[in-house]
Order: C-alpha cells, then sequence, then structure tokens
C-alpha cells in the first residue's frame, strides 16, 4: 500500500478511537457529526487526514481515526443468523490458504459475515459465489457486504445449495448450514481436484456425520478442531488471563478433494 493510500478519503469507512469501549465506525462524510458524550465531531474534518492522527470533540477531547481492518467492519455488520467468529474466521483463512485470485463456493450466506471476510481475502482477483435459501436474509448479507466495500468480489444466488452449484472446477468451498453432510457430494462435484472444502459446525453430531460422509465421497486430510481463545488482561507485574471467555463457538472441520483413477 502506498503512503498516499493512508489518507481518509471522502465516504471512507473509519474508525472513531476513543478506548476499546468507546469507539464508532463511521463514514467520513462532509456535513455530517457524531454525537458522543465526550462531545461531537465533524466528520469532514477527518477527510485529507492521515490515519493514525486524530480530530478533537467539541469538548475537547482527542479521538484517533484508524482505517477499520475486516473485523472491525464484519463485528458492526448486522446479523439475524448465528455469525462465523473472527478467531474460527483466522482459521479458516490459514487451514484453507484461500487468499487472492481464489475462486470460492459457499453454502448458507446467512447474514454475510463470513462472506464479507472471504471477499477480503479473494480480492482484487478472485470471486465468491455465495447460496442462500432464505430470500430474507440475502438482503440484509447485501447490505454488509457492501457496507464493507466488497460487493464486487461476491455473487449471491437464492439457491438451495443440495440442488448442487453451478461453478466448477473451484478452489474452495464452504460450508456453514446446519446438515452440512447433504453438500459432500456436490461439494466434491463443484471442486477441483486436491481443493479444500471447510465446514463450520456448532455440535458434534454434525461433525460426525460430516466426517463420515467426507470419507464417503472422496476426501482426505479430514481434520476437525476447537479453537479456544483465552484474553489476557494486562499490567505491569498483575497480567493473566481475563476471567471471561466465550466458552464455544463451532467445531471446523477440513478435507481435500481426491480423484480415484485406476493406476
Ligand atoms: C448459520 S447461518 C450462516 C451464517 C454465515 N456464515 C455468517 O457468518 O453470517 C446458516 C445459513 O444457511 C442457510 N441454509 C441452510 N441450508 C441451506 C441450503 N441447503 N442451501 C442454501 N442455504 C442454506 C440458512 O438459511 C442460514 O441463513
Amino acid at each position: 500500500m502506498s503512503k498516499s493510500d493512508n489518507y481518509v478519503k471522502a465516504g471512507d469507512n473509519v474508525v472513531i478511537y476513543f478506548t476499546d469501549k468507546k469507539k464508532w465506525l463511521v463514514r467520513a462524510k462532509a456535513d455530517e457529526k457524531l454525537h458522543t458524550h465526550l462531545g461531537y465531531i465533524e466528520l469532514g474534518s477527518t477527510i485529507g487526514k492521515e490515519y493514525g492522527s486524530s480530530v478533537k470533540t467539541s469538548l475537547g477531547e482527542r479521538f484517533w481515526i484508524l482505517k477499520p481492518t475486516i473485523i472491525d467492519l464484519i463485528l458492526k455488520a448486522e446479523r439475524k443468523t448465528q455469525i462465523v467468529y473472527p478467531k474460527d474466521l483466522g482459521m479458516i483463512a490459514s487451514m484453507t490458504g484461500i487468499s487472492s485470485g481464489f475462486t470460492v463456493v459457499e453454502a448458507g450466506t446467512g447474514s454475510g459475515v463470513l462472506t464479507t471476510f472471504l471477499a477480503n481475502l479473494v480480492k482484487p482477483d478472485g470471486h465468491v459465489f455465495s447460496y442462500e435459501i432464505r430470500p430474507e436474509f440475502i438482503e440484509m448479507a447485501r447490505k454488509n457486504i457492501d457496507r464493507a466495500g466488497l460487493s464486487d468480489f461476491v455473487t449471491i444466488k437464492q439457491s438451495d445449495a443440495k440442488k448442487g452449484f453451478d461453478e466448477k472446477d473451484v478452489d474452495a468451498v464452504i460450508i456453514d448450514v446446519g446438515d452440512p453432510w447433504t453438500l459432500v457430494r456436490v461439494a466434491w462435484e463443484a471442486l477441483k481436484g486436491g481443493g479444500v472444502i471447510a465446514s463450520v459446525s456448532p455440535t458434534m453430531n454434525q461433525v460426525e456425520k460430516l466426517v463420515a460422509e467426507l470419507a464417503n465421497v472422496g476426501f482426505v486430510k479430514i481434520e476437525s478442531l476447537e479453537l479456544l481463545l483465552r484474553n489476557l488482561e494486562v499490567r505491569t507485574g498483575m497480567t493473566r488471563p481475563s476471567m471471561r471467555m466465550i466458552g464455544h463457538t463451532a467445531y471446523l472441520t477440513f478435507a481435500r478433494k481426491i480423484i480415484m483413477h485406476e493406476v
């Protein structure tokens, strides 16, 4: 990224940061204000400033201007379904290797949180084709993806993924539905040889059925795992793990497509 990209442009998403508990994701727009209990700021005054610099509120408090990460954008998404949480998103990225230029098929758009994350990985040369059976979720997912500025890299299709995917020879298939084992065969048909499948499941019985079907249909390197994340409270001489943690989000399963040839 060049240094000139590090300045706020009109319409950019920006994080206005005071503390971890007091931060706002806003658009840098002339003629709009952000009102807080610490005074207001003119959002237009952020335009042209370098990220990392500050603005003062009407009451003289200093707020920092930060470029949002994909997680900042995702955590502000409107949601009507269970979503995939940041720790699991990170693991999906590293275990699948999804990166710029990949073609990815997703089943279960839901609120579009995972879709947004995947689109951010595949841009600018790749694409995410996301299937959602329930039309009422699609509009909200589109809004969330658009808000993150990633609509160009996503096509949402209203369809039951069990009927199959239109795309073929794709690099990865990502599944987040309640009955993932029902999509294993259609995922195999869409994937290129050696392509990767990943699935997100809240319960162990889903994982058992999924893994049995993966082995049956033609996948190897099948791995299921759960990530436990513990934050640290850092204070000099008193650093210790946080007393609270999220107990459970989801189990993740990964596998690679194989092609049976007689040799
Ligand atoms: C848990 S939500 C997905 C959440 C999403 N990953 C996110 O991070 O926002 C599961 C979604 O899968 C959709 N779904 C379930 N079965 C499906 C199928 N066979 N084909 C397409 N979508 C399906 C549901 O309607 C629901 O919106």
